[in-house]
């Protein structure tokens, strides 16, 4: 076990910095995503607000997301972050596949950086000031990679309203994710 945990970790930092590794014992959990969403509604701009620890974290701030649907039905997606030394851009493009009759399950590749592909499930929005994201799979044997991105349509994670951020992490806890996970997400560049 001391071994899979050490191999994993490794796994975790080289091939999968953008996803925390869950703990010992657990596999991920049936999550309740939107079924289908308004796509459209959904597309734009976001900031992270909050995101689930991990190594990417420690290496860029100020990450947003900006969603564009194409004719064809798949999104352009196109992240940004910045160093935290610096403050040079980095972006990463990918592309979108929703599930045609379960569109908030959206399956990500990014062409350039393979590890970061996912499946992503839209957990909740209200398309206007917040986005949940969740993913999860499971590595191996009762081990699990899992990462939650808290989205906003502005900087401030004060700009959700409180009574609804209270009631997310509630939904959240109660679908087994653990909130406790989630780090505020630094904004403080001019883009
Ligand atoms: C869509 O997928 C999510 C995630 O698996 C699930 O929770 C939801 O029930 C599904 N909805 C439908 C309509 O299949
Ligand atoms: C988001 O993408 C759209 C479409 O490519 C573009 O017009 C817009 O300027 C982008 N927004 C930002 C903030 O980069
Ligand atoms: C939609 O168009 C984009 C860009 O041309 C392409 O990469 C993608 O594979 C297409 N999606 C589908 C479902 O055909
Ligand atoms: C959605 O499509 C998948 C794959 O085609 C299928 O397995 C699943 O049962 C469908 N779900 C619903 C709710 O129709
Ligand atoms: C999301 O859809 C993919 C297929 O696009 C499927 O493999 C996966 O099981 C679905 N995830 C959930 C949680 O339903
Ligand atoms: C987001 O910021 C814009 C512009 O600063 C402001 O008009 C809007 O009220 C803000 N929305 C929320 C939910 O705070
Ligand atoms: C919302 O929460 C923030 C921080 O938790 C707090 O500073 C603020 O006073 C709260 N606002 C309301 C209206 O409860
Ligand atoms: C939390 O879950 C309840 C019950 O499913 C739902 O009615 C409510 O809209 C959810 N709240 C948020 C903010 O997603």
């Amino acid at each position: 076990m001391q071994i899979m945990l050490i191999i994993s970790s490794l796994f975790t930092i080289i091939f999968g910095i953008h996803r925390v590794l869950g703990s010992l014992g657990q596999s991920c959990p049936p999550i309740q995503s939107m079924g289908n969403m308004n796509g459209e509604s959904l597309m734009g701009l976001w900031y992270e607000l909050e995101r689930f620890s991990d190594v990417y974290e420690a290496l860029f701030k100020c990450q947003t997301a900006n969603y564009t649907m194409m004719a064809n039905g798949t999104i352009d997606i196109v992240n940004t972050g910045y160093t935290y030394i610096g403050e040079y851009p980095v972006v990463y493009q990918g592309y979108g596949t929703p599930q045609s009759n379960n569109t908030s399950n959206v399956s990500v590749v990014f062409p350039k950086f393979k590890p970061m592909n996912a499946d992503i499930l839209v957990v909740a929005t209200d398309y206007t000031s917040y986005a949940v994201m969740y993913s999860c799979s499971d590595l191996y044997f009762n081990v699990k990679q899992e990462n939650a991105w808290i989205y906003g349509r502005n900087k401030t994670i004060s700009s959700i309203n409180n009574q609804t951020m209270t009631q997310l992490m509630q939904n959240l806890t109660s679908m087994g994710i653990s909130v406790n996970n989630f780090d505020l997400t630094k904004q403080d560049c001019d883009n």
